[in-house]
């Protein structure tokens, strides 16, 4: 989807990923976060870089530290949705692609405690009031159509569990058509499937125009290790 160049086939591109969780603090020590590990993320920086573009990672919480093999990207370390919004919006008109691996809270408390929560004397318990977090993919997306500048590959990432109604597939050929991103990295969730694992099993879906380019592009479905999920992801952008 992006132009091949000399020196590797994404040189000179400059690639946006962001990985891991977000969190959002209640108290100064309790926060409400997700299972994701950032393997993957890091799996995409690697292939990204491997295949010679310039790489930021938008870290959020981690299980895993980038290693030795990514001391040359750049890495802005993250905490809560808002504060990844601020770090994408403000490199996405620079980049070429972005891919939004992370799993980012829709949700956050709509009253931070300054000081820690405790157990009330009349045995009730807290309610805890959320309200929604900007949607950082779809305002890159608003963004960039709006402008006509900014990433020309946008990749969102969906994790589905699939329910009574639709399955997996199903949900997120809707996802792709409501974000309106170019690809859409298809994760199937359960109980016990991906969270922190090295393996995955993803499907890799495009929109009409982007699958327009990649006639012909196969396979669009691994079940593998997040590193051959990443190869196969990063391979989008140069095909
Ligand atoms: N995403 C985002 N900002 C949010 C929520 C999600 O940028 N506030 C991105 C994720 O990084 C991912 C994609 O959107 O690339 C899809 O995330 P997902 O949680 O599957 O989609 P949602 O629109 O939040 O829908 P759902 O109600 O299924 O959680
Ligand atoms: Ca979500």
């Amino acid at each position: 989807l992006l132009l091949h160049q000399e020196g590797g086939p994404l040189a000179g591109r400059r690639v946006l990923i962001t990985a891991g969780g977000t969190r959002e603090p209640l108290d100064p020590v309790r926060y409400l976060g997700n299972r994701s590990s950032g393997k993957q993320g890091l799996a995409l920086a690697d292939a990204a870089r491997s295949a010679g573009a310039q790489v930021t990672l938008i870290a959020g919480s981690m299980e895993q530290q980038p290693g030795p093999e990514l001391a040359c990207i750049e890495v802005v370390s993250v905490g809560t949705t808002e504060q990844m919004h601020a770090a994408v919006m403000s490199r996405a008109e620079q980049a070429d692609a972005l891919i939004m691996s992370a799993a980012v809270a829709d949700f956050r408390p709509a009253d931070y405690a300054h000081t820690k929560i405790k157990k009330s004397d009349n045995g009730a318990s807290p309610i805890i009031t959320l309200e929604r977090n900007p949607d950082i993919l779809a305002e890159t997306v608003a963004r960039r159509n709006h402008r006509g500048t900014g990433p020309k590959v946008i990749v969102g990432f969906a994790a589905e569990t699939g329910d009574e109604k639709s399955d997996p597939l199903e949900l997120a050929q809707l996802k792709l058509q409501r974000k309106g991103c170019e690809l859409l990295v298809l994760n199937r969730v359960g109980e016990n499937l991906v969270f922190g694992l090295d393996s995955t099993e993803i499907h890799i879906l495009a929109s009409d125009a982007a699958q327009q380019q990649l006639q012909g592009f196969e396979p669009d479905h691994v079940i593998g290790s997040k590193r051959e999920a990443a190869a196969l992801v990063i391979q989008r952008l140069h095909q």
